[in-house]
């Protein structure tokens, strides 16, 4: 696990210390208008001062448990359709975030020089906000593609990731995490204003950030991958649409598959890869949600969407 704020040594851990901070079993602090895991505010920081992308980057964003595992699997193995063969693939042995790494965590670890030694195009991954990420990610030409999920959906996902988590020795009631996750005191919180900036971003510049929704991934992932591949500039051939080579790459990184893998079984450290792989539904949190829960969050939902033409 990431080391606890009063254990590191980073040079941002003074001006950590003077940000709003939230009390509750996974503390948070708020910064440039969103909460972050105090372990994972140096990270931040230090990618938003240092991180410099390659000009054929690509950036996978998202709020966290909306779906970035499955984006990343999808993202590699299009980009590098021609580099690996199905049968000998990288994503049989390694986990999808061993393939495309999150930027702040090696900054947090203070291994960054790792993102270096990774071979161009890389694919890399953040869970910051537009507004934290890095100056260079918003005025370089790589492409930022950004995957949002519904809120509830995402909550839920949520609580069954940090309720394993082992340094939470008592792990947060399904009931607090709710308050938590309404008042946006979560990890990348609050989601709405998370995925409203990278969405009002797109629409400025569709070039820069294209959006992918997870409920419409799962309905038709053909398209998805299609404008994904187009988007990051790998569009697929005639030949190999006819080829389905589509519909492999999906096969491929599909939950089913992914979570049969025995990497992906793994039960080592903190981060297990098997909390990646869950249900890989829409409309698990009817399973862990009250009608009044999920009332409160849609009004809020609907609330903090109006005058947006946005949905989930
Ligand atoms: P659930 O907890 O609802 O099952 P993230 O990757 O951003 O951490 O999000 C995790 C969510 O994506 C989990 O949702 C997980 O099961 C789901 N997921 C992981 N791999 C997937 C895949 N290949 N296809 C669809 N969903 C996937």
């Amino acid at each position: 696990a990431l080391p606890e704020l009063d254990e590191t040594d980073s040079k941002y851990k003074e001006l950590i210390l003077t940000l709003p901070k939230d009390e509750e079993r996974v503390k948070h602090r708020k910064y440039q208008g969103f909460w972050y895991s105090e372990r994972h505010l140096p990270g931040i920081l230090a990618m938003q001062e240092v991180f410099k992308p390659r000009p054929n980057d690509v950036i996978l964003a998202s709020f966290p448990k909306s779906g970035a595992t499955w984006l990343k699997a999808l993202t590699f193995t299009t980009m590098h359709r021609d580099k690996y063969a199905f049968s000998d693939h990288p994503l049989l042995e390694l986990n999808p975030h061993d393939c495309v790494p999150f930027i702040e965590n090696h900054y947090a670890y203070r291994d960054e020089q790792y993102l270096e030694t990774l071979p161009s195009p890389r694919v890399l991954a953040t869970h910051s906000a537009y507004s934290t990420l890095p100056e260079s990610i918003m005025t370089s030409t790589c492409p930022i593609v950004y995957i949002c999920r519904e809120p509830k959906d995402v909550l839920v996902s949520y609580w069954h990731m940090i309720t394993k988590l082992e340094y939470l020795k008592e792990p947060p009631s399904f009931a607090q995490t709710f308050e938590s996750f309404c008042e946006g005191r979560v990890h990348g919180g609050p989601v709405w204003e998370h995925v409203l900036e990278y969405y009002t971003k797109s629409l400025c510049n569709p070039e820069k950030i294209l959006i992918l929704k997870y409920k419409q991934m799962l309905e038709c992932p053909i398209d998805g991958v299609m404008r994904l591949a187009n988007f990051i500039g790998c569009p697929f051939s005639e030949d190999e649409l006819k080829n389905g080579l589509v519909e492999k790459i999906i096969e491929f990184c599909s939950f089913d598959k992914l979570k049969d893998l025995d990497v992906n079984k793994n039960e080592i450290g903190n981060l297990k890869n098997s909390y990646f792989f869950r249900k890989g539904t829409v409309g698990d949190w009817k399973n862990c949600m009250t009608p009044v829960m999920a009332n409160k969050l849609d009004k809020i939902t609907e609330e903090k969407l109006r005058g947006f033409s946005f949905t989930f």
